[in-house]
């Protein structure tokens, strides 16, 4: 059997705006997807997912996932997290030149799914590097990072970016602009994430702001101001150490962007209520600065604290389903076992 893990992510700066290619700066989280695959004699897939949702779930198909599976978990959510599933079966196939292998699989996430944090990335990466080993074809962490963009680029109907991807295979903070990817140097920077229990649209949010960008001038300055935000960010990481404790400058400066970020992302519509409520509490508690992560419209906070007021703050906050820290996980995908 072969078990791989791959990491989450936070977007320090630049979701939206790197669909259009403005540059980003996303960083994985220790909280990881863990995927183990076996191969089969027949052409069959089978998987189990341990905590993709509350009651988890089994399926088990053979060519398409046209068939429904006959299982106690919402449909959609069985669609979305079984399409992610499937994207990266095809991809570890194409890539072992293996048409017909077949696999059980189990899936386990520690990342909610929707909610900003890179859970579709995380499977899907670790899903294709598992596959992969277990069909005796590893591959290399570009053309890993590869495939994982051309799993999610297809399941998203062609809104994906290549930045949860790449970032989830590399580990560490990354800069993505367009097809150019690269890891940068971070220092070990105090995350702060709050979750309101619900989850984004990514699809639907990518087209609301491509539409305004696309009506208003302004929204398409709003995009490009975003890139001016990650470029300024880009270059306050660069003059860092890059490892160890973070100065309180860096991080007032850090958190002051972050800060903008989410102002902006707001005027783009991508923001909710009960993200603003969050972002407010944790700022009101002291963080250097807090933003949305992912697509927004649900699901997902940073906020930069190396104190326990903004966890605190954001556990007394209605909207805040769960509050925790995250380390920024250096390691990538990492194979558990093989
Ligand atoms: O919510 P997530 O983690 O899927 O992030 C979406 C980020 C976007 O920039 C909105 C889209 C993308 O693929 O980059």
């Amino acid at each position: 059997m072969s078990v791989s893990s791959a990491p989450g992510k936070v977007y320090l700066f630049g979701e939206h705006a790197v669909v259009y290619g403005e540059p980003a700066v996303p960083a994985a989280i220790e909280r990881r997807a863990r995927v183990s695959v076996e191969s089969r004699a027949d052409d069959h897939v089978r998987v189990t997912a341990e905590d993709l949702s509350l009651d988890g779930f089994t399926v088990e198909y053979s060519g398409g996932t046209d068939e429904h599976p006959d299982v106690d978990v919402s449909p959609s959510l069985v669609d979305a997290a079984m399409g992610y599933v499937d994207a990266a079966v095809r991809q570890a196939r194409l890539a072992a030149d293996a048409p017909d292998a077949g696999f059980d699989i189990t899936v386990e996430s520690e990342i909610p799914l929707g909610a900003g944090l890179g859970s579709s990335a995380a499977v899907v990466v670790a899903g294709i590097d598992a596959a992969t080993r277990a069909l005796g074809e590893p591959l290399d962490r570009r053309e890993l990072a590869d495939r994982a963009y051309r799993a999610e680029f297809e399941v998203q109907d062609g809104q994906a970016s290549r930045a949860d991807t790449f970032c989830s295979t590399i580990g560490g903070a990354v800069r993505v602009e367009g097809d150019d990817c690269e890891p940068i140097d971070a220092p070990s920077l105090p995350f702060v994430i709050g979750f309101d229990g619900g989850a984004g649209d990514t699809a639907e949010l990518v087209a609301g702001v491509r539409a305004l960008r696309e009506e208003h001038g302004f929204a398409a300055d709003t995009v490009a101001s975003i890139g001016d935000i990650v470029r300024t960010g880009e270059d306050l990481l660069a003059d860092a150490v890059p490892s160890g404790e973070p100065s309180r400058e860096l991080l007032a400066e850090l958190g002051e962007l972050m800060n903008f970020n989410h102002g902006l992302l707001a005027a783009l519509g991508v923001s909710a209520r009960s993200l603003d409520a969050m972002v407010w509490a944790a700022r009101d508690a002291g963080a250097h600065g807090a933003k949305l992560t992912g697509a927004g419209g649900g699901g997902c906070i940073v906020a930069l604290d190396p104190g326990e007021e903004t966890p605190t703050a954001l556990s007394f906050t209605r909207d805040c389903a769960d509050a925790f820290r995250a380390e920024l996980a250096t390691e990538g995908v990492r194979v558990e076992a093989s």
